[in-house]
């Protein structure tokens, strides 16, 4: 029997298609494993969100060839490969794949030509391969499945290569979704679903929009919670928060990623809504869901970033007081518009000195929120028995935070929804005890 291990780099939407392929795989009769020693064939599934990431993968694909020259078949899928394509198959001669991110049906081709002595390239836009139902996916052990509803992106926001990796807009039809949703909840026993997408507000299946998908699915029934990633701020809207009101499976959880709160920033991000704007949604979020669990994606250090600048966004963080944040320093993309801007780079020491203020401050502000969660009762989806300590068990309440728990009974409530009294916090995670 030959065994494969896949590696995933960046987002859900990421992890999702390394479920896909390792479905694709096992049932063309490969088995998966998690050791690098007993795979014969390596996949790696890429990021090229950042420049760091991509070194990353350089530098493993480095290290696969130092221990495993010839021994193995290597593959790179993903963001890396559907920007690199051809330059790196012909860069890297001991990689026997590329797949670009709408390739990923052709893995097992691709492995297997890689059996018969054949390297395989395909970094092309196979738009209605997207269209089929994903009954497939390897999601065992898993609590939580990850729908993809919308593949690709039209912003073009000038910083983001996601453009260029990810491909166009493409919105899966409505039925194939929900037969999705219906496999994972029946067959697969999950019953907490992510609905994932660049841009879930642009969904749009022959006039079926977003709330109207994210309305339906959350009358699936089985479905105990339905989350969604991620939300460009300008097509958010007060309809899709009144259907998340009007429907208690769907989580008060929601990622408005601002990446900016200075004005003449957003508009060199080409991000195509104001501060105000965005303040306004936020507030309108809180009107109609009094409990709610708010994220944010920032960026600092954008070509002409003014302390000012930086000083708008630290005041949105501290006025928003965001319940998790995700911050990054800039970093130039090939093909991306920000590369063609006139205004200087914003020194690296500077940058780092701006992100460390910012995840301070934020560290602050999560750790006040966690405090004021102690001895409140929180639905928790069990996950999995703590690796640290085996009495214990780790879960996530609705807002994502990570909770662990002591519980005699033990791995038979993992995939469960129990209650949890929090009892003790950190920055990163609360503690709790089974009610
Ligand atoms: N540099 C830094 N951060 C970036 N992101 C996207 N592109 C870049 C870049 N070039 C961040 C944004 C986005 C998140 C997924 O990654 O904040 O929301
Ligand atoms: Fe990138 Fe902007 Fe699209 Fe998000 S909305 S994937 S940041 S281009």
């Amino acid at each position: 029997m030959i065994k494969f291990k896949i590696e995933t780099w960046g987002c859900q939407m990421n992890e999702y298609d390394s479920q896909k392929m390792a479905g694709i795989l096992k049932k063309a009769g490969y088995i998966e494993t998690q050791s690098e020693k007993d795979a014969e064939i390596i996949i790696l599934n890429t990021c090229s969100v950042r420049e760091k990431a991509v070194h990353k993968i350089h530098s493993r694909l480095g290290v696969l060839k130092k221990r495993f020259k010839g021994e193995k078949i290597l593959g790179v899928c993903g963001c890396v490969a559907s920007q690199e394509g051809r330059a790196l198959l012909e860069k890297v001669p001991y990689l026997q794949f590329v797949l670009g991110t709408r390739s990923t049906h052709l893995i097992s081709k691709a492995v297997e030509q890689a059996q018969n002595g054949m390297r395989f390239l395909d970094a092309d836009d196979h738009e209605s391969e997207m269209d089929h139902p994903v009954t497939f996916a390897e999601r065992s052990g898993q609590t939580k499945a990850y729908i993809s509803i919308i593949e690709g992106c039209d912003n073009f926001c000038t910083y983001c290569v996601v453009p260029y990796t990810r491909g166009r807009e493409h919105s899966r039809p409505l039925q194939t979704i929900l037969d999705e949703v219906r496999d994972v909840v029946q067959n697969k026993n999950i019953h907490e679903i992510e609905l994932l997408g660049q841009n879930v507000n642009s969904y749009n299946y022959r006039g079926t929009r977003f709330p109207d998908l994210l309305e339906a699915v959350s009358a699936e029934p089985g479905v105990q919670r339905l989350r969604f990633l991620t939300s460009h701020p300008k097509d958010f809207s007060e309809r899709l928060v009144r259907v998340i009101a009007a429907n208690s499976n769907i989580c008060r959880t929601i990622h408005l990623p601002m990446q900016s709160g200075s004005d003449v920033i957003l508009r060199k991000m080409g991000r195509k809504y104001t501060r105000a704007e965005y303040l306004e949604k936020i507030e309108m979020i809180r009107e109609i869901l009094p409990e709610n669990w708010l994220s944010s994606d920032f960026i600092v250090g954008f070509p002409g970033e003014s302390e000012k600048d930086f000083m708008e966004t630290m005041d949105v963080i501290r006025s928003v007081k965001y319940d998790n944040l995700f911050s990054f320093k800039y970093s130039p993309r090939p093909g991306t518009a920000a590369l063609k801007l006139k205004e200087p780079a914003v020194l690296n020491s500077a940058a780092s000195r701006r992100l460390s203020i910012l995840q301070h401050t934020q560290e602050q502000i999560q750790l006040n929120k966690h405090l004021r969660m102690i001895n409140r009762i929180f639905p928790v989806l069990v996950e999995s028995v703590s690796k640290k300590n085996p009495d214990f068990l780790t879960g996530r309440t609705e807002g994502n935070h990570v909770v662990h728990f002591k519980a005699g009974r033990g791995a038979q409530l993992i995939g469960r929804i129990v209650n949890v009294e929090i009892k003790s916090v950190t920055m990163a995670s609360l503690k709790g005890v089974l009610i």
